[in-house]
């Protein structure tokens, strides 16, 4: 029966076990692994451990697996350690084998699964198109002797109603999603209501929710809508049987609520309304959205200005005499542009970093289109993957592969009809490598990057020394020139 299965103890996954241990399959399977996505509240109203038991394949009614379990958070747990898993079998549990048989809800005292302790047990059997195809455990410590207040009455018995519709087989819902990790719990503040939406009970932190709300009414006995608490989505709930999840904002104040019906049969006999005060969690979402937005529509409007600055320099080299004059304005151009290009990039993308590999490519083109004479082709690769960097690391460097490119463009190929120019990026855990490296007819003799003093490897050597804190090497191969750039780049710093 086993087919090849894996040890006990290295199948803890619920597909896994379903899969190795039991028959459960199709939407009966898919009915158990909703319920175990939807039934935290129904643990925290039961003060209780619950666990979601299914027959072991072949052996149903005699032994059991243990598929799931959840913790109450409002009160003590009986099994601080995994149970999911664990094998129960019916000397151990008879009362498992005897809901199994028939179908009935079982209470009664009996030992805990992993100690010695004594627990009080209650079996429901989780019915599915008036199959059973489950068992819940709820297993807690009895009080003894001490008389339960008011919440823990009422919560016990909205419990006892979850507990008769999982029998029914109308808990879990058809249609609910898995219980987000934000949704309210029963300890947020919790609302049990009549079918009309008349507030049965409302717990402290409940009323103190309202409170915030700016609902001061004394709650019990009257209609949400009549206190101030009118929630679409909690009316359709009791209206149409299934469960809602809104929030509502009211003084400044966000309440996520999530109403889940209580059914008899098909009728609506109630509900439990979950509130959490979500106001700062929302606040800074929308904080978070809205300085993420300002930050691109910033590098927006900076590309924009720079683009501007460009064409104004082309405007007047248009107007210039001098060829000298005209050069110096083209490059000051080009190098506005390849600044540009950063902040274009950084404006499409949340957040301070960019993909440099993304920045070459636009770069290539804004040295390409400076290539005016028709005798020449220079053809461009790029190779590798810079990775991120953050803007302030990628706009010097964006300059700088500009200016080794132009220089290639520029010095390498003079009297001659074409030529290659490659740029490989290298990143490494701490350091990002560029090489620039053209076909062309090498350095001038005597030429040595310290002594170098035109304007372009001045530019270089100050932002990759100066700035960047990183090195240059330049030489001659012998078959052109070869220009490696090194810079410390730590790991971009991820914000939340
Ligand atoms: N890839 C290369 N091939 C051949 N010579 C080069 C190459 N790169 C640089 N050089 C030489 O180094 C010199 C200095 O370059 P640098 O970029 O500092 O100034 P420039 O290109 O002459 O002027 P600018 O960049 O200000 O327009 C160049 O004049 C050229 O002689
Ligand atoms: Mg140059």
């Amino acid at each position: 029966m086993d087919r090849g299965a894996p040890t006990l103890d290295a199948v803890t996954t619920f597909g896994d076990l379903v899969r190795w241990r039991t028959s459960l399959s199709g939407a009966a399977l898919a009915h158990v692994r909703r319920l175990a996505g939807t039934w935290r509240p129904l643990a925290d109203l039961s003060f209780s451990d619950l666990l979601l038991l299914a027959p072991v394949e072949g052996e149903e009614g005699h032994r059991f697996v243990v598929l799931a379990q959840v913790r109450p958070t409002t009160g003590q747990t009986v099994y601080p350690v995994d149970m999911v898993g664990t094998v129960v079998d019916e000397v151990e549990r008879p009362m498992l084998t005897r809901v199994w048989r028939l179908g009935e809800m079982v209470e009664t005292d009996t030992q805990a699964l992993s100690a010695k302790e004594r627990v009080r047990v209650q079996v429901i059997p989780v019915t599915y198109r008036e199959r059973l195809v489950a068992l819940v455990t709820r297993e807690y410590l009895p009080n003894v002797g001490r008389r339960p207040g008011e919440l823990e009455r009422t919560y016990l018995d909205v419990f006892q109603r979850f507990a008769r519709m999982v029998a029914a087989g109308t808990f879990p819902f058809e249609r609910d999603e898995e219980e987000l990790e934000t949704a309210p719990r029963v300890g947020d503040g919790a609302i049990v209501v009549d079918a009309d939406t008349r507030v049965r009970f409302a717990s402290p932190n409940a009323v103190s929710a309202l409170h915030r709300m700016g609902i001061h009414a004394y709650a019990q006995g009257m209609k949400l809508a009549e206190i101030g608490f009118d929630s679409a989505s909690v009316r359709a709930s009791l209206r149409d049987g299934s469960p809602s999840m809104e929030d509502i904002d009211r003084n400044d104040v966000t309440l996520m609520v999530r109403a889940i019906p209580l059914l008899d049969g098909d009728a609506v006999t109630g509900g439990i309304v979950l509130v959490r005060d979500v106001t700062d969690l929302r606040r800074r979402d929308r904080m978070l959205m809205s300085k993420d937005a300002t930050i691109r529509e910033i590098h927006h409007r900076v590309k924009n200005n720079l683009q501007t600055i460009a064409s104004l320099l082309r405007l007047q080299r248009r107007r210039v005499d001098n060829a000298e004059a005209r050069d110096a304005l083209a490059e000051s151009e080009r190098r506005i542009r390849s600044i540009a290009i950063v902040h274009e990039t950084l404006s499409r993308d949340a957040g301070d970093v960019v993909d440099f590999t993304e920045i070459v490519r636009p770069l290539v083109r804004v040295v390409e289109e400076s290539v005016s004479s028709d005798d020449l082709s220079i053809h461009f690769t790029v190779e590798g993957d810079a990775g991120e960097l953050p803007g302030e690391v990628a706009t010097p460097l964006a300059v700088v592969v500009n200016e080794l490119m132009q220089n290639a463009v520029d010095h390498a190929f003079e009297g001659r009809d074409t030529g290659q120019v490659h740029v490989r990026l290298v990143r490494e855990p701490d350091q990002l490598v560029i090489e620039v490296r053209d076909n062309g007819n090498g350095l001038p003799e005597h030429f040595t990057l310290e002594d170098a003093t035109g304007l372009g490897l001045s530019i270089v050597k100050a932002l990759v020394s100066g700035e960047l804190g990183g090195t240059i090497e330049m030489r001659a191969t012998g078959e052109g020139t070869e220009v490696h750039v090194r810079v410390p780049v730590v790991q971009p710093r991820v914000d939340v």
